[in-house]
């Protein structure tokens, strides 16, 4: 049996941000995201007899001493332990954006990977099924989390709240609203493609050096209410107005830490100054939110993001690499398959 397990990347509306427990991966705060639905992972988990785990990744056969190798071969040994099989796997994984796109894969990755990798060493072929052997999403979720902590969030659609609870065994992650409770488009705006300088793992744990860490983590649980308001309520504008000094608080942090770090390129903060003009000016209402990178994601009723996303390019041409139109969706998926029929 092979299965194929889908899982969508997520956008973070109140970031993770800081750890208190690296090992445990118990977050600094709680978070919230919209999951996403063209942006996502494909993961092909087959049983294998040679003893050894594999790993393909966008069609390449990577040696096991490689850094993503390694840490996926880590995640698997650690999904064996939680189920008891022994097997070892044959991963084959690809995502549906361009890798050189500039965008954080180990969210939908490791979604992916725990997913598929965990129904393949149970042979159970639907998540009832898993849930039925007691890996239910929420369980799968934690185990998610400890390959990389925003891919808990990709387990559930819509409106996803990562609670960091009294004690690292104590987190709790749910979806909090559906998605066609409060649709929104999520204009991913690729401004710069190539990989990161300084991980996100990496800057997460400067995160306490910086003097405006305690200021924001005493802050945040006000914002995070005011923003769940606003989404009960529907309203955009309140919404909107919070994420964007959310993302810039996340990021004063990352840029006042020691040492300090700067994801922000002028082209960044140029296009986020551009958006609030041309909504002032009432042309649009869309607004933005930064993950630990340069790329803006721009968020927008569905119905107008043809419409915003051809704005962005006539107004910054060749300075944006592309646009990839996404939305809120449904989260993972996932389908077995007997080996032969697997399209080649
Ligand atoms: O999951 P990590 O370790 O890559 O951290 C993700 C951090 C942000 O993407 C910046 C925010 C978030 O909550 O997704």
């Amino acid at each position: 049996m092979s299965v194929v397990a889908i899982a969508p990347s997520n956008i973070a509306l109140v970031k993770y941000w800081g750890k208190r427990d690296a090992a445990r991966q118990w977050p600094a705060n709680d978070s919230l995201s919209m999951t996403l639905t063209a942006a996502r992972t494909e993961t092909r988990a087959t049983i294998v007899d040679s003893g050894e785990d594999e790993l393909v990744y966008g069609g390449k056969l990577l040696t096991p001493e490689s850094k993503e190798a390694a840490r996926v071969m880590r995640h698997l040994d650690l999904l064996r332990r939680e189920t008891g099989a022994s097997a070892h796997l044959r991963i084959e994984t690809q995502n549906t954006f361009p890798s050189a796109a500039g965008i954080a894969s180990s969210a939908s990755g490791f979604a992916a990977l725990t997913l598929a990798g965990t129904a393949a060493l149970l042979e159970a072929p639907d998540l009832a099924q898993l849930a039925d052997r007691g890996f239910t999403r929420s369980r799968l979720a934690s185990l998610a989390r400890l390959g990389s902590g925003s891919a808990c969030r990709s387990l559930f659609g819509g409106y996803v709240l990562w609670e960091a609870g009294t004690a690292p065994e104590r987190q709790d992650v749910r979806p909090i609203l559906a998605p066609e409770a409060f649709p929104l488009a999520d204009l991913i705006v690729v401004l710069q493609a190539e990989e990161k300088r300084v991980s996100s793992s990496e800057a997460h744990r400067h995160a306490w050096t910086s003097p405006l860490f305690g200021p924001r983590l005493a802050g945040l649980p006000e914002r995070l209410k005011r923003i769940e308001a606003a989404l009960a309520a529907g309203d955009f504008e309140r919404l909107g107005i919070e994420i964007e000094h959310e993302a810039l608080e996340m990021h004063a942090v990352i840029m006042t830490a020691e040492p300090p770090v700067r994801y922000l390129e002028t082209a960044t903060v140029e296009l986020c100054a551009w958006l609030r003009e041309e909504r002032a000016r009432g042309s649009f209402e869309a607004y933005f939110t930064i993950d630990a990178g340069p790329n803006v994601h721009v968020l927008c009723r569905p119905r107008d993001a043809a419409a915003v996303s051809a704005k962005i390019q006539a107004r910054f041409g060749a300075g944006v690499r592309s646009i990839l139109q996404d939305q809120i969706g449904e989260g993972v998926s996932l389908a077995s398959h007997p080996v032969e029929d697997l399209p080649s």
